[in-house]
């Protein structure tokens, strides 16, 4: 058995990419247009789109690595994994604590640290008694000094009634509820984002795994409908004057508006990068593995490997799943594979892997509906758990009447009809 000391085929250490290089380029030098760009209304958006485990958040985040060591001195950087949160609220308050933790690192004025702070705290109560969110927002009070037009603050003061011009008499007897929707704290947050610019400050945001937001909804079409509606409330942020970098699985980008139009799809990378991509982690781990798997049977196994591999997840997974049992090898990789789907999906009845699998001639097929069930054969809670699982993605995530076999299980495709 080979165990990894650092391996993780889910990690994306941005020092450890290969090839897109045309892609790398692409990104980085738009958003070094927007960052060469010193009018404070200029905004961008991009996405990098690619199937599940195709590479597009190692790509994004060894591209905003590179900037981040030329432009730190003078733009925010905020990352957001959606993928963790639950709603848009929960974005755009993450994104407010991200702005705050940047712009302190910074060393930027009080009045400017004091509006971001304001933001950070509202966006933490769903609905508040006016006045408690005034005792909150008291001691941040020096944002009023903000030199300029103090854009959040204005649109604090007509949207939810808060503002510093009351005295504390004033404020204590403040009556009634203030509720933070969604929709207008992104409003709030788009105005944060001009304080911030007209200090001359640029703010890049990338937003990771848009379609997580709720991964499942795709199959009931109200849930379908109201992460919709969550999704395309927070691309919203396109008209802020940031570089908006957004990474989503191709079967969700009918979602984006037409002025992100600014889309890369990310192909499957060759089996010599997989290859590649591997020797890179190897050099992480230590002699003894590196020397348990630099022998001939071994590396014919794993050239075998990547060939049947679309993603380097569904790679670097097998290959982590397989020297678990022992040092890769040709004549046993079939029954060490077989092991794995049995493992990896093992809420599954047996034989459902093999039929479903079957139902697909090449690893493009999209097979409807139907055809799935009658994979199934005719159960729908079977077809059901086929979908929970993972086993089969849509193809289009807003009308799911076709659908992909998982990379993970494109090795149980017939090996001459894989490519
Ligand atoms: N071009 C690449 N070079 C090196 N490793 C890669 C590359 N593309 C993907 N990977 C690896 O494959 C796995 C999945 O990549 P990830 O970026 O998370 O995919 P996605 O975001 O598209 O789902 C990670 O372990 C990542 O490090
Ligand atoms: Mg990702």
């Amino acid at each position: 058995m080979i165990f990894f000391s650092k391996l993780n085929p889910a990690a994306t250490d941005p020092r450890l990419i290969v090839n897109r290089e045309h892609e790398r380029r692409w990104l980085s030098g738009s958003l070094q247009q927007y960052l060469g760009n010193n009018d404070p209304e200029n905004g961008r958006a991009y996405c990098v789109s690619g199937g599940k485990g195709v590479g597009k958040s190692i790509l994004t985040r060894r591209v905003l690595d590179e900037l981040r060591q030329v432009h730190s001195a003078t733009t925010v950087f905020i990352e957001v994994d959606c993928r963790r949160c639950q709603s848009r609220r929960t974005v755009v308050a993450r994104i407010a604590q991200g702005l705050l933790k940047e712009l302190n690192s910074l060393k930027v004025k009080p009045e400017l640290l004091s509006t971001a702070h304001i933001l950070a705290t509202i966006a933490n109560f769903d609905s508040a008694k006016l006045k408690i969110v005034h005792q909150h927002i008291v001691q941040h009070r020096r944002a009023a000094r903000l030199a300029g037009e103090r854009s959040l603050l204005n649109f604090l003061a007509l949207n939810f009634d808060i503002s510093f011009d009351r005295t504390e008499k004033q404020q204590k007897a403040l009556e009634g509820d203030v509720r933070f929707d969604a929709h207008r704290l992104l409003g709030a947050l788009i105005e944060l984002f001009h304080d911030v610019r007209r200090q001359g400050l640029h703010i890049v945001v990338y937003l990771d795994n848009i379609d997580e937001l709720d991964h499942a909804a795709y199959r009931s079409e109200e849930r379908r409908e109201a992460v919709r509606t969550e999704s395309e409330g927070l691309l919203e942020l396109y008209a802020a004057p940031i570089a908006l970098v957004l990474n989503m699985r191709t079967y969700y980008t009918d979602v984006l508006p037409r002025a992100i139009s600014k889309v890369r799809v990310l192909e499957p990378l060759a089996g010599d990068d997989m290859l590649e991509l591997l020797r890179l982690r190897m050099r992480e781990e230590p002699a003894e593995i590196n020397e348990a798997l630099a022998n001939p049977e071994c590396r014919d196994a794993l050239a075998k490997l990547a060939g049947l591999a679309k993603t380097p997840l569904a790679f670097l997974t097998w290959f982590e799943f397989l020297c678990e049992q022992g040092a890769p090898h040709s004549d046993s990789m079939t029954e060490g594979l077989g092991r794995f789907a049995r493992t990896h999906f093992a809420a599954l009845p047996s034989g459902v892997l093999r039929s479903v699998a079957a139902a697909f001639p090449t690893y493009d097929s999209m097979i409807s509906r139907e055809q799935l069930l009658a994979a199934c054969n005719g159960n729908e809670a079977v077809f059901s758990q086929v979908q929970q699982h993972q086993v089969v993605l849509p193809v289009d995530f807003w009308n799911p009447i076709e659908f992909m076999l998982d990379p993970l299980l494109h090795f149980m495709l017939p090996s001459d009809q894989a490519r």
